[in-house]
């Protein structure tokens, strides 16, 4: 068998729907240690994690983030019991690559717990709207941070193919 973390990284696909089943606090409890485990820039570890499993805050960003693309409902987290919103300060050193190496850590772990995740983008149209700085309170950003990325996590209710990968990305030189 291929070396665990190398099957991992092979076999982790974007989840995008999920079962009804909560996760239990342990699961929770590994994923915000596995968040914390993540390296950064000058190990200044620049991020806020905030875990959420109330779905009525959930809702509140997805609401927010149909407003600000204009469209009268999305469904940008599908539906899972746990979203991890990541924010950060925009400077110094590499806030928003040290964010993403964190949600993919998040990601993979997440496929090692057999658990499906998704890391999202999208809720940056809420955060960046009107309904923005009411968001960023109630997700406890500390003051200046905004949100980087996030990621939803849940039991999968879906598989998906490996994504295609497209040719001329990797050079070998020597
Ligand atoms: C920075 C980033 C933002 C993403 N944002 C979204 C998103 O908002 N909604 C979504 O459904 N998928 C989102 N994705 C998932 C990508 O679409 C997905 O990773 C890609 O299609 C490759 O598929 P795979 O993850 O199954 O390999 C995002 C991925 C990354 C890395």
């Amino acid at each position: 068998m291929k070396n665990e973390v190398l099957q991992a990284i092979a076999d982790r696909r974007s989840i995008r729907a999920y079962t009804e089943e909560a996760l239990t606090e342990e699961e929770i409890r590994t994923l915000m240690d596995v968040a914390m485990q993540s390296p950064s820039a000058r190990n200044a570890q620049p991020w806020h994690f905030t875990f959420v499993t109330d779905q009525a805050l959930i809702e509140s960003v997805n609401a927010a983030s149909a407003k600000a693309m204009g469209r009268d409902s999305v469904n940008i987290f599908y539906g899972a019991p746990l979203v991890v919103f990541i924010s950060a300060e925009a400077e110094p050193f590499f806030p928003k690559l040290d964010c993403g190496i964190a949600v993919e850590n998040l990601a993979l772990a997440a496929h090692a717990m057999g658990l499906g995740s998704v890391i999202l983008g999208l809720p940056k149209a809420g955060f960046d709207g009107p309904d923005g700085a009411a968001l960023k309170k109630a997700m406890e950003f500390p003051d200046g941070y905004d949100f980087m990325i996030a990621i939803s996590i849940g039991h999968p209710a879906a598989g998906k193919d490996a994504h295609p990968m497209l040719e001329g990305r990797i050079s070998r030189i020597g």
